[in-house]
């Protein structure tokens, strides 16, 4: 029987961690599981529903009463909010600087986490956040830690605006993205840290391709162990 595992990839925001995470789900035949989707989703529908963004109790309660649902399409993931496809919703400038003041609430981490595990109950999964190494899947085969310098970062989310079609401020971009590492560090309830146990990528100075292949080799190998530990 083929043997499954489960990859979390975590990080700051722009590190590379969805596109490199498609890309090894693609190669191994696994699913990829977006969680910053989902706290984006929860943003996104707060946001519409004008919620008090500090009153976490409410916050909670429109959690419990929101299906958010991952698709994998033909032209990439899609995200559905309560079936509605809100895949380009929850990428505004507006979700994206609101989306950690939500994000840092313990009854939102517990419910999201909980939904988050069940993706990863039968392995084969790819899955990328914050908190996957360290809290939704602290046993995860391959655990890997992306960064790269915040005006890389900058520079490449501004680079994938031009190419969406939009001119964004290169230098405000910067400071929105250290804003949110900074508030995803400093939260109490699993912060943004790398598991003791992870391997740290810097992809400053990388390709994408050179990234995936140092994942991907690191599934070999992880691959290897569990298939022996099982003969
Ligand atoms: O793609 P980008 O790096 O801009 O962000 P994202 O992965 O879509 O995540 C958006 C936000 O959700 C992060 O800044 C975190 O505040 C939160 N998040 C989290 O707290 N835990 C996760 N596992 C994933 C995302
Ligand atoms: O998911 P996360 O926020 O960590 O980053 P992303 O959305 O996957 O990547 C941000 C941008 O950086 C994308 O436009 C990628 O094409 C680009 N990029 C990369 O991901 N990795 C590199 N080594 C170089 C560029």
């Amino acid at each position: 029987t083929e043997h499954k595992i489960a990859i979390a990839i975590d990080g700051p925001a722009a590190a590379g961690k969805s596109t490199v995470a498609k890309i090894v789900a693609h190669k191994l035949g696994y699913i990829y599981i977006d969680t910053g989707a989902m706290y984006r989703a929860l943003t996104s529908k707060a946001l519409e529903y004008r919620l008090d963004l500090d009153d976490e109790k409410q916050l909670a309660e429109l959690l419990d009463k929101t299906e958010i649902t991952l698709e994998q399409g033909e032209t990439g993931q899609r995200v559905y909010l309560d079936g509605i496809d809100t895949t380009w919703e929850i990428r505004t400038e507006e979700v994206t600087n609101n989306v950690s003041k939500i994000a840092k609430y313990p009854l939102i981490r517990e419910e999201m986490v909980k939904r988050q595990q069940k993706f990863a109950e039968k392995r084969g999964v790819v899955m990328d956040g914050r908190d996957i190494g360290t809290r939704v899947i602290p046993d995860a085969e391959v655990k890997i830690f992306l960064i790269a310098t915040v005006e890389e970062r900058a520079r490449r989310r501004h680079e994938e605006n031009l190419l969406k079609g939009f001119e964004s401020d290169l230098e405000k971009l910067q400071e929105e993205i250290a804003l949110r590492d900074k508030q995803d560090m400093e939260r109490e309830t699993s912060p943004l840290v790398k598991a003791p146990d992870a391997v740290e990528i810097d992809t400053t100075s990388c390709t994408i391709h050179q990234v995936a292949e140092s994942i991907l080799a690191e599934c070999s190998k992880a691959l290897e162990r569990s298939g022996s530990r099982q003969d």
